[in-house]
């Protein structure tokens, strides 16, 4: 067994026994699960690539022909809503030579190519190949191929495995917690996507624990959701939550849906669905990311915003756009600053915080060691 194959075993197991400790005898993991470069492409081959990832939501495209592009790993997505009305996830690439078809967003009939016009229609089928008739190139026979793609409560979700066993089933606990917003017919302001010098888990860790809101955000979240009201809420295999609480002190943020009760007027719920989504659910507002790791210590942030209705005013929305803005920045200059210090061969396992504040991140962990436990897909090539 060569050294990094024998560390990676090593950290495997490591983590299998964190992962299987009490609940109120929980523990970090050590720095080098963040920064060992090895480990990240080992994370990669056993589960990333065979995982669900967020890419957005339903109401970024709501009409035929609107689309998004992203990425996944080494796949450039295109996410389209068909003539149908049903959303599907293209391969970006062109079939003439590879070239990528669209970029950014819009709204379109067909997918030109901007390097020798080949176009594709809304469901990826190729309409036209220009001087190509005798090569017997036609939309019988080309197309974009279609990665698998699940519309779970508006977020769109790929997979670049095949054999992937359906996502839905696993998030049922979930649903229950989210029914009363009506996440799903929220409605999309904005979205955004940026580059974070950090590892992936931190972000999923960062957002899932209250352990720092009062202090990392002491003027922008503090004020509505103090670490000393969080509670942990509903998990299970593949999704963590906890309840961001507001202090009767302050006023609502909107009514939102009918079906809410006055305490859920009175909280954001943040939730996680493994491995890769983040997402705070509040009355009006509804803030997901979803994280594409692009190295050890990068990552790529896409963001969307939607609101519940029309209760809210630009105005308003503009504000809570702001908010945001300064809590991710916030959070992105700790995360890129602790980044630089994982690396030391001190950043050792230590004590997670009580349930209510830190209990998220176990759960998390002990995702990560059923996933590792897997092992590496071994693909044979006849
Ligand atoms: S690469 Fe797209 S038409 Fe040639
Ligand atoms: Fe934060």
């Amino acid at each position: 067994m060569d050294a990094n194959r024998a560390a990676i075993t090593d950290m495997t197991e490591t983590l299998r026994i964190l992962a299987a400790l009490p609940a109120d005898q929980a523990q970090t993991l050590p720095g080098r699960f963040y920064t060992d470069p090895d480990y990240f492409d080992y994370e990669v081959a056993t589960f990333l690539s065979r995982e669900w990832h967020c890419l957005g939501r339903v109401d970024e495209i709501p009409n035929p022909g609107d689309y998004f592009t992203t990425r996944l790993f080494a796949e450039a997505l295109l996410v389209v809503c068909g003539d149908d009305g049903q959303v599907r996830v293209l391969s970006n690439v062109c079939r003439h030579r590879g070239m990528l078809l669209a970029e950014g967003n819009g709204s379109t009939r067909r997918f030109v190519c901007s390097y020798h016009a080949w176009s594709y229609d809304r469901s990826g089928q190729l309409s036209a190949a220009p001087r190509m008739q005798e090569k017997g190139v036609d939309g019988k026979t080309c197309r974009l191929p279609e990665f698998r793609s699940e519309v779970w409560n508006g977020f769109i979700y790929a997979n670049l495995d095949d054999a992937a066993l359906p996502l839905a089933p696993r998030l049922q606990g979930l649903n229950q917690l989210l029914a009363p917003y009506g996440t799903q017919g929220m409605r999309h302001i904005q979205s955004f996507e940026e580059e974070w010098q950090t590892n992936w888990k931190c972000l999923v860790e960062n957002f899932m624990e209250s352990y720092h809101l009062s202090v990392v955000h002491p003027k922008t979240l503090h004020p509505y959701t103090p670490t000393s009201l969080s509670r942990k809420a509903l998990s299970g295999e593949a999704f963590t939550s906890y309840c961001a609480n507001y202090p009767d002190t302050v006023a609502t943020r909107g009514m939102g849906a009918d079906s809410l009760s006055p305490e859920e007027r009175r909280r954001s719920t943040l939730f996680s669905v493994f491995p890769t989504q983040i997402a705070s659910q509040a009355a009006t507002l509804l803030v997901s990311f979803g994280i594409q790791p692009l190295a050890v210590d990068r990552i790529r942030v896409r963001w969307t915003l939607s609101t519940y209705g029309i209760e809210l005013t630009q105005d308003e929305l503009d504000t809570r756009i702001t908010l945001w803005r300064e809590v991710n920045l916030e959070d992105r200059i700790k995360l890129e600053k602790m980044q630089q210090a994982l690396t030391s061969r001190h950043a050792t396992s230590g004590h997670l915080a009580s349930e209510d504040y830190e209990g998220t991140i176990a759960d998390f962990h002990r995702y990560l060691a059923r996933q590792m436990a897997v092992g590496p897909k071994i693909t044979t090539v006849a």
